[in-house]
């Protein structure tokens, strides 16, 4: 099915800016995204445009995630839900980099590429390249009857509707939502259970509102961004699940406040870059509730003892501590589903960053919504 959007009608409103309005009107885009492809009964996901019966789904050994910029970071999300889910190694790479390795490409591998406007030259590139040699895409894209959809052998529509901000929100989360569904019929043609496959889809139902719930808590994010904004440099640091969360507040962070933010693994802090933080070097954690909630919380310990200011993302069952920190929870949903939760703030505090700065939202320097060239 499709959704009838007329573009010409689109215009960002009464919102200052196209990146606001499309952040704002991610639980409606979550909900169509979901329409008509949950299957309460048995507990699955119904993906009528990937063109494979049961047993080709279950042939599948491996799945590749190819996408550019946020794309690729949600797919890394969206391995970390397949290998959760469907219990398949996955993982995502660069499609900027792939066709450069001369990559291996295998018949039981499933490759999926991901792209909101399905025009991004690498990673069409990439797309052509494991259909070069005989490898299956599917394609997680927005943009219906673009050039990757067309190319691919099956794929997932995000329904997002229109999005004209650089920096992407609607359409990433909706990408979140298209890797939960396509693990959840991946996972169950294999061992995911019907009772974890019905947690999943109640979670999944859960998301809109709980996406609404994070929106509405804006002003007090706009407080903390103010306080980011000041800073040179900062980190967003994740771990595991967090991690591709930290990557992605990283990016937006990058691409429309201009400050330098690095993204790097919690647990990786102490092996490096653990000396550069100041006073003057904030860190933004992601810290869910799950089994890595008290190690997390160790290394917070580690950021306030050298005086980084620390903003974290988190639940309202995480106990902080002592640990100095202003907090930002987050609606707590099923934990492979948290990801998309956590990664609201990261755009909130990146807008906000970028209009105390006075910067163009939606169209950062030396950046293009879709890169058609090489
Ligand atoms: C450009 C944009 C990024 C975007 C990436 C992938 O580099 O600046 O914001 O994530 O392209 O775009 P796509 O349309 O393929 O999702």
């Amino acid at each position: 099915h499709t959704v009838d959007v007329d573009p010409s009608s689109y215009d960002a409103g009464e919102h200052d800016s196209f990146m606001h309005k499309e952040m704002v009107e991610q639980p409606a885009a979550a909900e169509r995204v979901l329409r008509g492809r949950l299957d309460e009964r048995f507990g699955t996901a119904h993906l009528g445009g990937l063109g494979m019966d049961a047993r080709e789904t279950r042939a599948i050994r491996r799945v590749k995630i190819l996408g550019c910029g946020s794309a690729y970071y949600v797919g890394q999300m969206g391995a970390a839900l397949v290998e959760e889910l469907a219990r398949i190694p996955a993982d995502a790479e660069a499609a900027s980099e792939f066709r450069y390795r001369d990559p291996i490409i295998e018949p039981d591998t499933l490759y999926v590429a991901v792209s909101q406007s399905g025009e991004t030259l690498d990673t069409l590139l990439a797309v052509q390249e494991v259909r070069r040699k005989g490898g299956r895409v599917i394609g997680l894209v927005n943009v219906v009857g673009s050039a990757i959809a067309r190319e691919c052998d099956g794929g997932i529509y995000l329904h997002a509707g229109p999005e004209v901000a650089v920096a992407s929100t609607k359409a990433l989360t909706n990408m979140f939502l298209g890797f939960a569904l396509l693990a959840l019929q991946l996972g169950r043609v294999r061992d995911l259970s019907i009772a974890d496959g019905k947690r999943l889809i109640a979670g999944l139902q859960r998301i809109p509102e709980q996406l609404e719930a994070v929106l509405a808590r804006e002003d007090e994010i706009a407080g903390v961004a103010a306080r980011l904004a000041e800073a040179e440099s900062l980190f967003f640091i994740g771990r595991v699940r967090g991690f591709p969360v930290a990557r992605e507040g990283a990016q937006k962070f990058k691409e429309i406040s201009y400050r330098h933010a690095e993204a790097y693994q919690t647990s990786e802090l102490k092996h490096g870059p653990l000396a550069l933080i100041s006073e003057a070097v904030p860190t933004v954690a992601v810290v869910p509730y799950d089994e890595l909630t008290d190690r997390n919380v160790g290394a917070l310990h580690e950021i306030a003892a050298r005086r980084g200011p620390l903003v974290v993302v988190t639940h309202a069952d995480v106990d902080l501590g002592d640990v100095d920190a202003v907090r930002i929870d987050v609606p707590r949903n099923e934990r492979e589903l948290d990801p998309i939760l956590l990664t609201l703030p990261l755009q909130l505090l990146a807008y906000h960053a970028a209009l105390l700065l006075g910067h163009d939202i939606d169209k950062p320097r030396n950046l293009a919504k879709s890169v058609t060239v090489e």
